[in-house]
Protein backbone atom coordinates (compact mmCIF):
# COMPACT_ATOMS: atom_id res chain seq x y z
CA UNK A 1 0.00 0.00 0.00
CA UNK A 2 1.32 3.35 -1.09
CA UNK A 3 -0.26 6.00 2.10
CA UNK A 4 0.18 3.84 5.35
CA UNK A 5 -2.17 4.67 8.09
CA UNK A 6 -0.21 7.08 9.88
CA UNK A 7 0.29 9.21 6.74
CA UNK A 8 -4.06 9.18 6.13
CA UNK A 9 -4.44 10.60 9.88
CA UNK A 10 -1.62 12.77 9.38
CA UNK A 11 -3.52 14.39 5.97
CA UNK A 12 -6.80 14.04 8.36
CA UNK A 13 -5.17 16.19 11.31
CA UNK A 14 -3.90 18.68 8.71
CA UNK A 15 -7.48 19.20 6.71
CA UNK A 16 -8.79 19.66 9.57
CA UNK A 17 -6.71 21.74 11.21
CA UNK A 18 -7.17 23.76 7.47
CA UNK A 19 -11.08 24.00 8.01
CA UNK A 20 -10.91 25.07 11.58
CA UNK A 21 -8.31 27.91 10.97
CA UNK A 22 -10.32 28.64 7.61
CA UNK A 23 -13.47 28.89 8.87
CA UNK A 24 -12.44 31.19 12.24
CA UNK A 25 -10.74 33.38 9.52
CA UNK A 26 -14.39 33.47 7.97
CA UNK A 27 -16.18 34.18 11.49
CA UNK A 28 -14.32 36.65 13.35
CA UNK A 29 -14.28 39.47 11.51
CA UNK A 30 -18.61 39.69 12.50
CA UNK A 31 -17.91 37.89 15.56
CA UNK A 32 -15.31 40.13 17.20
CA UNK A 33 -13.95 43.03 14.75
CA UNK A 34 -17.48 44.60 14.31
CA UNK A 35 -17.92 48.24 15.27
CA UNK A 36 -20.66 50.36 16.74
CA UNK A 37 -20.51 51.74 13.60
CA UNK A 38 -21.22 48.87 11.41
CA UNK A 39 -23.53 47.78 13.76
CA UNK A 40 -25.57 51.17 12.95
CA UNK A 41 -25.15 50.39 8.90
CA UNK A 42 -21.53 52.13 8.40
CA UNK A 43 -21.53 55.03 6.46
CA UNK A 44 -25.19 54.49 4.43
CA UNK A 45 -26.79 53.68 7.95
CA UNK A 46 -25.52 56.72 9.80
CA UNK A 47 -26.33 59.41 7.12
CA UNK A 48 -29.74 58.00 7.04
CA UNK A 49 -30.02 58.34 11.18
CA UNK A 50 -28.78 61.34 11.16
CA UNK A 51 -31.15 62.36 8.04
CA UNK A 52 -33.88 60.73 9.78
CA UNK A 53 -33.03 62.68 12.92
CA UNK A 54 -33.06 66.68 11.36
CA UNK A 55 -35.93 65.88 9.21
CA UNK A 56 -38.05 64.89 12.12
CA UNK A 57 -36.09 67.78 14.13
CA UNK A 58 -37.14 70.32 11.46
CA UNK A 59 -40.76 69.70 11.56
CA UNK A 60 -40.81 69.34 15.54
CA UNK A 61 -42.04 72.62 16.94
CA UNK A 62 -40.38 71.95 20.27
CA UNK A 63 -36.94 72.82 19.06
CA UNK A 64 -37.76 73.15 14.94
CA UNK A 65 -36.91 77.29 15.84
CA UNK A 66 -33.68 76.31 17.30
CA UNK A 67 -32.24 75.74 13.85
CA UNK A 68 -33.47 79.05 12.54
CA UNK A 69 -30.15 80.49 11.97
CA UNK A 70 -28.13 77.60 11.35
CA UNK A 71 -26.98 76.02 8.20
CA UNK A 72 -28.38 72.75 8.47
CA UNK A 73 -26.37 71.30 6.02
CA UNK A 74 -23.11 71.97 7.52
CA UNK A 75 -24.55 70.15 10.56
CA UNK A 76 -26.08 66.92 8.72
CA UNK A 77 -22.66 66.98 7.76
CA UNK A 78 -20.73 67.37 10.97
CA UNK A 79 -23.19 65.03 12.98
CA UNK A 80 -22.42 62.33 10.54
CA UNK A 81 -18.63 62.74 10.96
CA UNK A 82 -19.11 62.96 14.49
CA UNK A 83 -20.95 59.94 15.07
CA UNK A 84 -18.78 57.78 12.91
CA UNK A 85 -15.93 59.17 14.83
CA UNK A 86 -17.20 58.24 18.21
CA UNK A 87 -19.02 54.74 16.88
CA UNK A 88 -15.23 53.45 15.47
CA UNK A 89 -15.87 54.26 12.27
CA UNK A 90 -13.30 55.35 9.76
CA UNK A 91 -13.52 58.99 10.28
CA UNK A 92 -12.45 62.01 12.68
CA UNK A 93 -14.40 64.32 14.04
CA UNK A 94 -13.62 68.06 12.41
CA UNK A 95 -16.32 70.06 13.24
CA UNK A 96 -16.60 72.95 17.17
CA UNK A 97 -16.72 71.69 20.27
CA UNK A 98 -20.26 70.99 21.88
CA UNK A 99 -19.75 73.38 24.30
CA UNK A 100 -18.83 76.22 21.66
CA UNK A 101 -21.53 74.97 18.99
CA UNK A 102 -24.81 75.32 21.71
CA UNK A 103 -23.25 78.49 22.83
CA UNK A 104 -26.02 81.00 22.72
CA UNK A 105 -28.65 78.39 21.47
CA UNK A 106 -30.00 78.40 25.09
CA UNK A 107 -31.07 74.79 25.19
CA UNK A 108 -32.40 72.91 27.90
CA UNK A 109 -33.17 69.26 29.24
CA UNK A 110 -36.65 69.35 27.31
CA UNK A 111 -34.96 70.39 23.69
CA UNK A 112 -32.20 67.93 24.43
CA UNK A 113 -35.02 65.17 25.09
CA UNK A 114 -36.69 66.16 22.39
CA UNK A 115 -33.84 65.67 19.81
CA UNK A 116 -33.13 62.47 21.59
CA UNK A 117 -36.26 60.99 20.86
CA UNK A 118 -36.32 62.22 17.13
CA UNK A 119 -33.11 60.39 16.57
CA UNK A 120 -34.60 57.11 18.43
CA UNK A 121 -37.63 57.07 15.51
CA UNK A 122 -34.91 57.92 13.05
CA UNK A 123 -33.26 54.58 13.96
CA UNK A 124 -36.55 52.76 14.71
CA UNK A 125 -37.53 53.56 10.77
CA UNK A 126 -33.99 52.16 9.52
CA UNK A 127 -34.45 48.97 11.91
CA UNK A 128 -31.64 49.37 14.17
CA UNK A 129 -32.21 46.37 16.55
CA UNK A 130 -32.83 48.11 20.30
CA UNK A 131 -29.51 47.14 21.87
CA UNK A 132 -27.85 49.13 19.28
CA UNK A 133 -29.46 52.38 19.55
CA UNK A 134 -28.96 52.32 23.41
CA UNK A 135 -25.43 51.79 22.38
CA UNK A 136 -25.00 54.88 20.04
CA UNK A 137 -27.38 56.94 22.88
CA UNK A 138 -25.01 56.03 25.63
CA UNK A 139 -22.13 57.59 24.12
CA UNK A 140 -24.24 60.91 23.39
CA UNK A 141 -25.96 60.97 26.70
CA UNK A 142 -22.82 62.50 28.34
CA UNK A 143 -22.88 65.69 26.03
CA UNK A 144 -26.46 66.97 27.85
CA UNK A 145 -23.84 68.71 30.36
CA UNK A 146 -21.83 70.80 27.14
CA UNK A 147 -24.83 71.11 24.97
CA UNK A 148 -27.22 72.17 27.53
CA UNK A 149 -27.54 76.00 29.45
CA UNK A 150 -25.08 77.79 27.01
CA UNK A 151 -26.44 80.74 26.95
CA UNK A 152 -23.68 83.25 25.27
C1 LIG B 1 -25.70 64.79 22.08
C2 LIG B 1 -26.47 65.69 21.47
C3 LIG B 1 -25.98 66.54 20.34
C4 LIG B 1 -24.94 66.34 19.47
C5 LIG B 1 -24.00 65.15 19.39
C6 LIG B 1 -24.91 67.48 18.58
C7 LIG B 1 -24.00 67.65 17.56
C8 LIG B 1 -23.88 68.83 16.83
C9 LIG B 1 -22.85 69.09 15.87
C10 LIG B 1 -21.78 68.10 15.43
C11 LIG B 1 -23.01 70.35 15.42
C12 LIG B 1 -22.14 71.09 14.38
C13 LIG B 1 -20.89 71.68 15.05
C14 LIG B 1 -20.19 72.67 14.17
O1 LIG B 1 -20.84 73.49 13.52
O2 LIG B 1 -18.93 72.65 14.13
C15 LIG B 1 -24.18 70.88 16.07
C16 LIG B 1 -24.70 72.12 15.87
C17 LIG B 1 -25.97 72.47 16.26
N1 LIG B 1 -26.78 71.78 17.10
FE1 LIG B 1 -26.36 70.09 18.04
N2 LIG B 1 -25.91 68.33 18.92
C18 LIG B 1 -26.59 67.78 19.98
C19 LIG B 1 -27.69 68.31 20.62
C20 LIG B 1 -28.43 69.35 20.12
C21 LIG B 1 -29.74 69.75 20.58
C22 LIG B 1 -30.47 69.10 21.75
C23 LIG B 1 -30.14 70.79 19.80
C24 LIG B 1 -31.44 71.54 19.82
C25 LIG B 1 -32.57 71.00 20.17
C26 LIG B 1 -29.08 71.07 18.87
C27 LIG B 1 -29.08 72.08 17.94
C28 LIG B 1 -27.97 72.45 17.20
C29 LIG B 1 -27.92 73.64 16.37
C30 LIG B 1 -29.05 74.66 16.18
C31 LIG B 1 -26.65 73.66 15.78
C32 LIG B 1 -26.10 74.72 14.81
C33 LIG B 1 -25.41 75.82 15.60
C34 LIG B 1 -24.84 76.88 14.66
O3 LIG B 1 -25.46 77.19 13.63
O4 LIG B 1 -23.76 77.42 14.96
N3 LIG B 1 -28.05 70.17 19.09
N4 LIG B 1 -24.68 69.93 16.94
Amino acid sequence: MKYGLKSTVKFVVLMTTVAVISGCQTMSPTASSSTLYDMLGGNQGVTKIVQGTLDYTLSDSRIAHTFDNSNVKRVETLLIEQICDLTDGPCEYSGQTMERSHRGLNLNSMHFNALVENMQKAMRDNNVPFRTQNQLLAILAPMHDDVVGRSR
